[in-house]
């Protein structure tokens, strides 16, 4: 059992060999799009789509981490980081997702690990970030169990190529979002909008996750294997009796939660979503869900806001309001217009990160929780002294650190976090247009500035202990 305490000074502290790190993905820093034998990726093809990406902006240069990646480590080393949480680009590895393997690809991830290992970073490698090859997309992509199958041979065949050099597998990162927002909603790649599909792609991730668990497993026995999940904490607005809203409550923690976290911890999907989002027995073959209910090591879980829920009418919405997801009557999701909102338009809500922490550890008793992504957007600028002072991202970090620890205090399980991200990237649907790093990138001349919150942040890593956000700041 983890512990955490409270120093002489009165910061909350972390408990010994807390792992603290920061996050990136693949296509989201890389760049070098078309170096060395890289293959395309669903998403080089939909951020070439029209309209698809704010200001048409691509992935082909972003920080050019592929080239730039010693001077990240160091920045990483000089701030005192232990963990570095990066993807690694499967149409790098296997340009057309199966067979043809480019040696290349192999080398430049060797390469990078070699070089964390040489700062004494360890390395949490999330195996899909997101970067389906475009060649399976072609041949149906996620909603295709075969799609389950190549990732598996592509998580072995890292395994043995890399797997000395890696001190944790992520099998994949937030499957909901790759499912709801690539094959649903259509605002992410590959741009699709069916939720036959999307439920199809449901499954199917599920199943690549558990038979790449298993490969991964068979080469690197010893290695911790776990999956990140987006989790949202479902919230009662303040002035709403819990028992009126408690089925919309359960309808959308099935739906934004369960689909994903049930199957992995109890091998079935959960009895409250509504029932057009949830693989129906068609697609559920014999010993799917013993495949997909391997054993976790541990559970990342990605923590940006909650959803509120309070007694309402969604056909006559109030300010703040919008129809309840679970599509049950009387209830609506609402913004509470006190909580502060980013850049995202997300909700901070430090208090739905103690509360997830307490609720995944009630249902997962003792599992290890990782929080593998948190951190918010700001409007950086870099100032006239050449300073980037991102006061909301330290007071966002600040608030929700504080959190974790007392959701240590309180028994969580938990083993280490990780900033959502070292350096400003490329954000998806927003293009360059919305920061996240601790780290400010001149997309022009590929400078790095560290921010106001990396040296927040160090200072936390190295006391391994976070001053009460209270004290401070009230
Ligand atoms: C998460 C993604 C990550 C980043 C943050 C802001 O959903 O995993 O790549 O875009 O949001």
């Amino acid at each position: 059992m983890t512990a955490a305490g409270t120093t002489a000074n009165g910061a909350l502290s972390f408990p010994p060999g807390f792992t603290w790190g920061t996050a990136t993905a693949a296509y989201q820093i890389e760049g070098a799009a078309d170096a060395d034998g890289r293959g395309l990726s669903i998403w080089d093809t939909f951020s070439r789509m029209p309209g698809k990406i704010r200001r048409g902006d691509t992935g082909d240069v972003a920080c050019d981490a592929y080239h730039r990646y010693p001077e990240d480590i160091a920045l990483m080393s000089a701030l005192g980081l232990q963990a570095y949480r990066f993807s690694i680009s499967w149409p790098r590895i296997q340009p057309g997702g199966s067979g043809l393997v480019n040696q290349r690809g192999l080398d430049y991830y060797r390469a990078l690990l070699d070089e964390l290992a040489a700062n004494g970073i360890d390395a949490a490698v999330t195996l899909y970030h997101w970067d389906l090859p475009q060649e399976l997309q072609d041949r149906g992509g996620w909603a295709v169990r075969s799609t389950a199958e190549r990732f598996a041979d592509y998580a072995r065949l890292v395994a043995e190529q890399l797997g000395d050099r890696v001190s944790r597998w992520i099998t994949l990162n937030e499957p909901q979002v790759s499912a709801d927002h690539g094959y649903r909603t259509g605002e992410h790649a590959p741009g699709l909008r069916d939720n036959v599909i999307a439920v199809q792609a449901t499954h199917n991730l599920l199943l690549a996750h558990g038979l790449s668990a298993q490969a991964l497993r068979s080469v690197t026995p010893h290695t911790p294997v776990g999956i990140t999940l987006d989790m949202h904490p479902v919230r009662i607005a303040a002035g709403t009796q819990p028992g009126i809203v408690e089925a919309a409550r359960l309808a959308t923690d099935a739906e934004l939660n369960g689909l994903f976290l049930d199957p992995l911890l109890y091998g079935r999907y959960p009895l409250h979503a509504r029932a057009a989002l949830v693989p129906g027995p068609e697609l559920i073959a014999d010993g799917d869900f013993a495949t997909i209910r391997q054993p976790l090591d541990f559970l990342g879980i990605n923590y940006y806001s909650p959803v509120f829920l309070r007694a309402g009418n969604p056909d006559d919405l109030r300010r703040n309001e919008e129809p309840a997801r679970c599509e049950l009557p009387g209830v609506v999701e609402y913004r509470p217009a006190e909580l502060e909102r980013t850049p995202m338009g997300w909700l901070v809500d430090p208090e739905g990160l103690y509360d997830l922490l307490v609720q995944v550890s009630d249902a997962a008793p003792g599992l290890p929780l990782y929080i593998t992504e948190n951190g918010c957007a700001a409007e950086d600028y870099v100032d006239p002294d050449g300073d980037v002072k991102d006061v909301e991202r330290v007071s966002y970090l600040h608030q929700h650190l504080d959190a974790a620890a007392r959701a240590i205090k309180a028994g969580v399980n938990l083993a280490g976090y990780y900033v959502w991200s070292l350096l400003d990237n490329f954000e998806w649907g927003w293009g360059y247009q919305r920061r996240f790093g601790i780290v400010y990138v001149d997309f022009e001349t590929q400078r790095r500035i560290p921010k106001a919150s990396a040296r927040f942040y160090s200072e936390i890593v190295r006391a391994n202990a976070v001053p009460p956000y209270s004290e401070v700041d009230a």
